[in-house]
Formats: structure tokens, C-alpha cells, sequence
């Protein structure tokens, strides 16, 4: 989709446009949609006034243009309150646009927003970018009526060139959060490990450094933990290290982020119930956000040193999959009993993020993870669960997650919780042995791996994946939850410091 920066008035309309301009509660009208009600005689607002549009937020209504108008539609898009709009509002307002019109006909969609900063048009063009996402590469037979016929936006802000600047950084996001959904959306026969890894090397274009280890070098490593889980998949496990250098010392401590990346998880031995197992194809949603994170962070040129670790697996039954009782050594020499062979991504996660702390000794660590159906159940599928030793970086990541409207929610790492994970037979076992806190005793394992450094853990098991109907920017299906919110934290917290 191309999009473009205009002055307001620089272009008079085309005959294959919409036109979209915003109305405010109790179905008032700004200023711009008012231009356009005078040009037609008043007929924006008597449709508006025989309707049950009201200019409340994600409300939207979709009119054949009147007599006076050069262009094929108008919407008027709901704001809510006047002057109440921030940034994420325009986000959402570009989106909600979009969306009206999208498989209209029409092929420009024209923003007539208002005097937009130049911060909010570039807003406005990333919530388009972000609603515009599907993922239809395996759809041959889809009629073309069902498919978005709008190819370019136009903004009409005060400073073009000044918004195309703010929006680079903010396209560069845009490129990154589709990444991380394209991944996410893969089928697992398509995307096993050393695809995934594939993927991730490419990035190296962006002046990225991909490192790809295999099999042979991560038992050379010790890293039993994450190769018993890969074990039963003909799929060779692989681990990929991401590395952006973008602070004046190349060599300062950067902040590393680890990824759980379950390309399939059937559940192994403990085999899991059919219904919903499709699911776990998303069981990589952490190490996508974290790939998407260092796409965001190259293409934007950011000022920080960050390191992305992926333990990339696939978790299937089999004659050499490991099983219940299995004793395995991890990468820190801790032994592990394997109580429940679906209890696989904290396994994979302690031996990455002992990688990662070994190699890179960074400044603060954080993995991401669709770790546990129990965060599901606690906060469904529009909040994470959080989870740190360290109060500044949990209060920095609460401000992101505000900021970038990526919902967190803190949970304890209540420490007598810990003693459930011992073992008899090995230094702890993966499961505790009953459901209860799940999520919480997965993040306690972990930390069990933590060496004394500012960590955090996010579950993102509910908010990976988005049943429909979705939002604006965050179309069903895979969400990129944790590129934005990530990329803001450093944005806000690490960058030049
Ligand atoms: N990948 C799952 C968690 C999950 C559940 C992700 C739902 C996305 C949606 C994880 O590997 C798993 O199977 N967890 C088990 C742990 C249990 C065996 C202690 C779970 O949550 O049931
Ligand atoms: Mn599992
Ligand atoms: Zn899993």
C-alpha cells in the first residue's frame, strides 16, 4: 500500500476515492468534515442526522458521495469527544477508515483528519498500515470482491514533508509488527525451525548480525534442556542470536530479549487433547515478537545495543521423544525432571536465556513466551502477564504498555511457590504437579535461571493470537503483541543512555 502526505486542498479528489473526515460525539462535525457538508449542500450532515451514527469512537459511517464532491465515498469517523484524541486515538481513527471502505470499491482512501501534528499523521498512516495486515498467502480461491481494493492513502496534515519524516520510524514498526504476524500465521509444516531460522537471517540485510546455531554446536554448548524437547521432530532444533549494535559504544552492555519458539507443540509424550491443537502453531508468538523487536530496531536505526535469542523447537511424539521421568542436564548444570514433556517451553527458555546471559551479560534481560494456558485463563486474550525482579524495568514496561496500548498486567513471582518445583530425583522438576498458580510456577522455573541480572518474563499465551472479530489496528489472527511495546520500552528507556 502506498502512502502518501498531502497539504490539505492540494488535491480537489478523484473519481475512485473515499473521503474520510472525522465527527465527534452527539454527531457534531469537525471542521474538515464540515468543509465537505457545505461543498454538498448539507448533505453530509442530514444523512448523519437520519442515522443512528453518533461520531462515538470506532463508529463509522459510509456514504455514497454527494452531488459537489470529487470522489466515489464519504465516511464521517467517529472521535468521541472533541480535542480528546491522542495519538493512539488517531491510530485508531485512520484504521476504523480503513476499514469502512476497504473492500468499497475504491482504490485512494483520503484522511481529511484536521490540523494533525506532524506525530499524528505519521499515527494515522501506521494505524492504516497496521489495519490493512491479512494473511491470504494460501487463499487461491478468494473472490476478488472479498479483497481490500484500496491501494493508497492519502493524509492531508500540515507539514507533509514533515509527517513522511515522523513516519519513517514509524513504518519501519509498521514493516516489523507484519513480520512478526506473518510468522506467527505460518503454518507449522511451512515454518519449522530451521525456516524460521531462514527467515531470521535475511534480516541481516537491515544490518542486522544473525547467528544460526544447530544441533551440533548447542550440545557442544550442554544445552539438554532445549534439545530434549527438539529430540522427537525429525525438524533440527535450531537457536538463533540476533544481535543490533546501534549505541555509540558498540561494545556497552545491551539489553537482551529471549524469544520461546515452539514451532508446533502437539504436547510431546503428554500428548494434548485434538480439539484446538491447530492453535499451537502459534506457540513461537515470543520468539516472533522478539524477531519482529530487532527488525523494528535495525529499520529504525535505533540507538541501543539489543540482543534477540530464539530457542526455535518443535515439540512432537515420537520413538525418540523424551518422556515423562526423563532427567535432563541444562546448559547451567542444573538437572531437570520432566514431569509433563507440555511443560516444553520453559525448557527451551532456560537454556536460551543461560546462552544469553553467559555470552552477552546484558544489561537486563526479558523473554517473551506463550508460556502457560493458565495466563489465559487469568487475563484472557487482551492483557499479558508480567513478571520481574527488577521494580524500575516493571514500572518502565508498565509505561510502554500504556503508551503503545499493548495491555500488561503484574503478576508475583511469589517465592514460597518455589519449593513446589523441587525434585526428588533431579536440582527441580518442570511441573509442580497440579494447576494451580500455573502460570506463576512457570515463571518461578525460570527464574530459577536467572542469574543476578534486571530480567522480566511476559506471558503472552492469551494475546499472541486474536479470535474475531479484533480491533482496527489489530486485525483476528496473529497480533505482533510485544513489537511495539518492546521497541517503545527502548524507545523511552534505553535509547542513547
Ligand atoms: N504452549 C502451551 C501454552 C499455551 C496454551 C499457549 C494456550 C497458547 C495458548 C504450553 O507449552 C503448555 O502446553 N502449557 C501447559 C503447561 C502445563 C503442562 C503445566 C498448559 O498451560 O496447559
Ligand atoms: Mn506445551
Ligand atoms: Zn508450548
Amino acid at each position: 500500500m502506498e502512502i502518501e502526505f498531502v497539504s490539505p486542498g492540494a488535491v480537489e479528489g478523484e473519481p475512485l476515492s473515499a473521503i474520510a473526515a472525522p465527527a465527534f460525539e452527539n454527531q457534531t462535525l469537525s471542521a474538515a468534515a464540515e468543509a465537505l457538508d457545505g461543498l454538498s449542500g448539507g448533505a453530509l450532515s442530514r444523512a448523519m442526522g437520519s442515522s443512528r451514527f453518533a461520531g462515538e469512537k470506532d463508529q463509522t459511517l459510509d456514504l455514497v458521495a454527494p452531488a459537489g464532491l470529487h470522489a466515489a465515498r464519504v465516511v464521517l469517523v467517529g472521535a468521541g469527544a472533541r480535542g480528546k484524541l491522542g495519538d493512539l486515538g488517531v491510530e485508531r481513527l485512520a484504521a476504523s477508515a480503513y476499514h469502512a471502505v476497504k473492500t468499497s470499491g475504491v482504490s485512494t482512501l483520503e484522511l481529511r483528519l484536521g490540523d494533525l501534528s506532524d506525530e499524528q499523521a505519521a499515527r494515522a498512516a501506521l494505524g492504516v498500515r497496521l489495519a490493512a495486515y491479512r494473511f491470504d498467502r494460501y487463499r487461491t480461491k478468494e473472490r476478488p470482491e472479498k479483497k481490500p481494493s484500496v491501494v493508497k492513502v492519502r493524509i492531508s496534515c500540515t507539514d507533509p514533508a514533515a509527517a513522511a519524516a515522523a513516519f519513517e520510524p514509524l513504518a519501519a514498526l509498521g514493516d516489523a509488527v507484519s513480520f512478526a504476524r506473518d510468522l506467527v500465521s505460518e503454518p507449522a509444516n511451512v515454518l519449522y525451525p530451521q525456516e524460521f531460522a531462514r527467515r531470521v537471517k535475511s534480516l541481516e540485510e537491515l544490518g542486522l548480525e544473525v547467528e544460526i546455531l544447530g544441533e551440533a554446536e548447542m550440545t557442544e554448548l550442554g544445552m539438554g534442556c532445549m534439545l530434549g524437547v527438539g529430540q522427537g521432530s525429525i525438524r533440527e532444533s535450531q537457536l538463533a542470536v540476533m544481535v543490533w549494535r546501534g549505541a555509540a559504544d558498540p561494545k556497552a552492555a545491551p539489553i537482551a530479549f529471549v524469544g520461546k519458539g515452539v514451532c508446533f507443540d502437539t504436547g510431546g509424550i503428554s500428548i494434548k487433547p485434538a480439539g484446538g491443537m491447530e492453535d499451537m502453531k502459534t506457540d513461537m508468538g515470543g520468539a516472533a515478537a522478539v524477531a519482529g523487536l530487532m527488525h523494528a530496531l535495525a529499520g529504525r536505526k535505533a540507538k541501543v545495543n539489543a540482543v534477540g535469542v530464539l530457542g526455535l523447537v518443535e515439540n512432537m511424539p515420537d520413538g525418540n521423544a523424551i518422556r515423562p521421568g526423563d532427567i535432563l542436564t541444562s546448559m547451567s548444570g542444573q538437572t531437570v525432571e520432566v514431569i509433563n514433556t507440555d511443560a516444553e517451553g520453559r525448557l527451551v527458555l532456560c537454556d536460551a536465556i543461560w546462552y544469553c546471559q553467559e555470552r552477552f551479560k546484558p544489561r537486563a534481560i526479558l523473554d517473551l513466551a506463550t508460556l502457560t494456558g493458565a495466563i489465559v485463563v487469568a487475563l484472557g486474550d487482551e492483557l499479558a502477564g508480567y513478571y520481574s525482579n527488577d521494580e524500575t524495568l516493571a514500572s518502565n514496561l508498565a509505561a510502554a504498555s500504556t503508551s503503545e496500548d499493548e495491555l500488561l498486567w503484574r503478576m508475583p513471582l511469589h517465592k514460597p511457590y518455589d519449593k513446589k518445583l523441587d525434585s526428588l530425583a533431579a536440582d527441580v522438576k518442570n511441573i509442580t504437579g497440579n494447576r494451580e498458580a500455573g502460570s506463576v510456577t512457570a515463571a518461578l522455573f525460570i527464574q530459577r535461571f536467572v542469574t543476578n541480572s534486571a530480567w522480566a518474563h511476559l506471558d503472552i499465551a492469551g494475546t499472541a493470537w486474536k479470535a474475531p472479530p479484533g480491533s482496527p489496528t489489530i486485525p483476528e489472527g496473529a497480533t505482533g503483541f510485544g513489537v511495539r511495546l518492546l521497541n517503545r520500552l527502548i524507545a523511552d528507556h534505553y535509547e542513547g543512555r
